[in-house]
């Protein structure tokens, strides 16, 4: 092991400190002030140095989000203070009804208070933790449980970037503090989550409540870790040996929260007296559909901490607190039919056909089952009665069948055995839950494989939408996804309702993207596994589509951020002698995707890390920076030993000081330009 020098820890503890920063900014704030790839080459920094000195990785170390072991199973934690429930309000009046009780109570104690101040917040609809903090540094993240044991689960909170691993300010560093929230999925990611899970043939989730608690206790930390979670921190719990806490008011205690560097509830207020409690909730109601997150109601607290102090515990629920909940989302109607459809991968997927019915201010016709197994675990009869629940953005579901209200008339439904649209037996693979057409020209397929390809994120093809690649496919003039390239104006203006500006345009848009980034195009192709962000890693590695149709599994698995799922996948694709030929056809017919941008391997610069200060007279910092990473060198914001250079423009800041100190060569801008010419 190499000795550590002072210069080397404090390197350290200012990445550290950096990383941090960045990482409130992006996660909590959404406001981040460096690039992906700064953030990354910082965190690279970071992990060479404790590769190095392994007695300096701090336990707060942003690199120690992932890394833990996977776990047996999870150990117990008592908490200090019991996790407890609230009482629900369903409507208003039940509001009203505690507002009195509150007035009450406090009026039994001699605090007679015409209006009583409460704090307005979500309830979210996710999982409850509690996160302990030692001298500011994350300690333990803990479960609800039952309310006074709950399961350890420390190195999966800890993948959670929202969760700071050390609390922000000088405050936080004393003594223990206890933050509560709840761990969430946001719609967005919950969605994705399930389109992804459907496409690898596992299950998907019925909710982003179930999807959460399932991440969250997962043994092996790397799994949560590519779960997208979320945490709201919702109150502290217990504080000990740190007397720094605001303890007036729940609005100035969560503003200190806020500022421990957690994301408080969205709309956070504080209102005073019934009427205005009633208008809150009622917004909140209005408003519950454009949060990027599931809430099935706002809870309301007495904001003095002296009364709620006062107001006390029943034997679950504190007496200053309640959940008022929006109406359901949920309603009854009628499951007339179940019909087929098959997606791009060939995936069969069984849709409740339903009686229209309003669910939280939509008409629902249509929901999802996922899958043979979800209609047989569900139990589910065509003609039964069922329940339908909407939430939020996220497509329709069928939670159950009301099975007491059956008449005898209703039927199993069964499962076909063939492809709907082609007629070619299906086949499921063991340990999937996916049934598939494995008919490689089944049309449905083929449409859908139309539809991926043109769409925004692949090769963005404006106007080669769904009724669209229908009616291509209807009409013959497209058979399979190359021939979209051999589509003439003539032709098209043939079609039913193509007129010659529609056809000539969606001409032009389709010889558009035959110059589209390989990384599109990979993505495009619609490979299991492979979505936009796979897409670029291969494309970053292979750089050209010569070189990508060559690829093998080895290589593949070489490549970072590629797992074996996703290498096999992609090697299947290229070796299917069908698929090949269909991207053959593609570069006959003129598909050229640009190379990726290639780092330069051996200007000036190569191996040198250059650190910019003060303002360039000639160009921009951004064009300085590009000019350092075209000449294969690299940026970096803070000087250590091993920055090669300090560029020194007009009255540079600190780094110049730190280079003088650690002796690294610092050039003027004009030796600077020298060098790239
Ligand atoms: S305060 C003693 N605030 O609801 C009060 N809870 O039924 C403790 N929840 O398990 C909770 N959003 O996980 C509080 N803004 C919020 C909340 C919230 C969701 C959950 C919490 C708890 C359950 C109580």
């Amino acid at each position: 092991m190499k000795q550590p020098t002072s210069a080397i820890k404090d390197r350290i503890d200012a990445l550290v400190d950096e990383l941090h920063e960045h990482s409130h900014r992006y996660y909590v704030l959404s406001q981040p002030t460096i690039s992906d790839a700064e953030y990354d080459e910082k965190f690279r920094e970071l992990e060479r140095l404790e590769k190095d000195y392994p007695d300096l990785v701090r336990p707060d170390s942003p690199t120690m989000r992932v890394g833990a072991k996977p776990l047996e199973g999870f150990p117990t934690v008592q908490h200090k203070i019991p996790m407890l429930s609230l009482n629900n309000a369903m409507n208003e009046e039940e509001l009203v009804d505690f507002d009195e009780q509150v007035r009450r109570f406090l009026a039994k104690d001699g605090h007679d208070l015409e209006e009583i101040e409460y704090t307005i917040e979500f309830k979210f609809d996710g999982v409850a933790v509690s996160l302990s903090y030692e001298s500011g540094v994350l300690a333990q993240g803990a479960t609800r449980g039952d309310g006074t044991t709950g399961e350890d689960v420390t190195s999966n909170v800890k993948t959670i970037k929202s969760i700071p691993l050390r609390l922000r300010g000088a405050k936080a560093s004393k003594g223990s503090v206890e933050i509560r929230g709840e761990v969430l999925f946001r719609k967005k990611e919950f969605e994705s989550l399930n389109a992804e899970r459907q496409d690898r043939g596992e299950e998907t989730f019925a909710n982003p409540r179930n999807a959460a608690s399932g991440s969250l206790r997962q043994l092996d930390p790397q799994e949560t870790a590519r779960r997208p979670l979320y945490f709201f921190a919702y109150g502290l719990g217990s504080v000990e040996n740190n007397g720094d806490f605001s303890r007036a008011s729940l609005s100035d205690a969560m503003k200190e929260v806020e500022n421990l560097g957690f994301s408080i509830s969205p709309g956070f207020k504080t209102v005073k007296g019934i009427e205005a409690l009633r208008s809150a909730y009622r917004d909140a109601e209005e408003g519950r559909d454009s949060l990027p997150f599931e809430v099935d109601g706002i809870v309301i607290k007495v904001n003095d901490l002296a009364l709620q102090e006062r107001l006390g515990f029943r034997q679950r629920s504190p007496r200053w607190a309640i959940a008022a909940k929006f109406k359901p989302v949920e309603a009854v109607t009628t499951l007339e039919d179940i019909i087929i459809q098959v997606g791009r991968t060939g995936a069969l997927t069984p849709v409740a056909v339903l009686t229209p019915v309003r669910v939280g201010g939509v008409i629902v016709s249509r929901a999802t089952l996922h899958n043979q197994d979800e209609i047989e675990r569900k139990g589910l009869l065509i003609g039964d009665k069922v329940v339908v629940r909407r939430q939020g953005d996220v497509i329709p579901a069928v939670v159950a069948a009301m099975t007491a209200s059956r008449t005898g008339d209703e039927k199993p439904f069964k499962f076909p055995h063939k492809c709907p649209e082609c007629s070619t037996p299906v086949e499921r693979v063991a340990d999937e839950a996916v049934t598939r057409c494995p008919n490689p020209s089944c049309p449905a397929k083929t449409h859908n494989r139309i539809l991926h390809y043109a769409s925004r994120d692949a090769m963005d093809i404006e106007g080669l939408g769904d009724k669209m690649v229908a009616l291509l496919l209807e009409h013959g003039v497209v058979k399979e996804l190359p021939d979209i390239y051999t589509l003439t104006v003539e032709q098209l203006q043939e079609l039913p309702r193509m007129g010659e500006l529609s056809s000539s345009n969606l001409v032009e848009a389709i010889a558009a993207s035959k110059k589209r980034p390989l990384s599109r195009f990979i993505f495009a192709l619609g490979i299991r596994h492979v979505g936009t962000k796979t897409g670029a890693v291969i494309a970053r590695s292979c750089r050209t589509i010569e070189r990508f149709v060559k690829l093998d599994e080895g290589t593949l698995l070489e490549m970072e951020e590629i797992g074996p799922e996703t290498a096999r996948s992609v090697a299947e694709f290229l070796g299917d002698s069908r698929e090949r030929s269909l991207i053959e056809r593609l570069v006959d017919l003129g598909v050229h995707p640009h190379p990726e941008a290639a780092p330069v391997s051996d200007g000036v610069f190569k191996g040198k890390t250059l650190v910019l200060t003060g303002t360039l007279s000639t160009m921009s910092r951004k064009e300085a920076e590009d000019l350092v990473v075209k000449n294969g060198g690299k940026v970096s914001s803070s000087v250590s030993k091993k920055t090669s250079y300090v560029v020194a423009g007009e009255s540079p800041g600190s780094k110049l000081d730190a280079a003088m100190k650690l002796g690294v060569p610092v050039i003027t801008e004009d030796a600077f330009r020298d060098m790239v010419r």
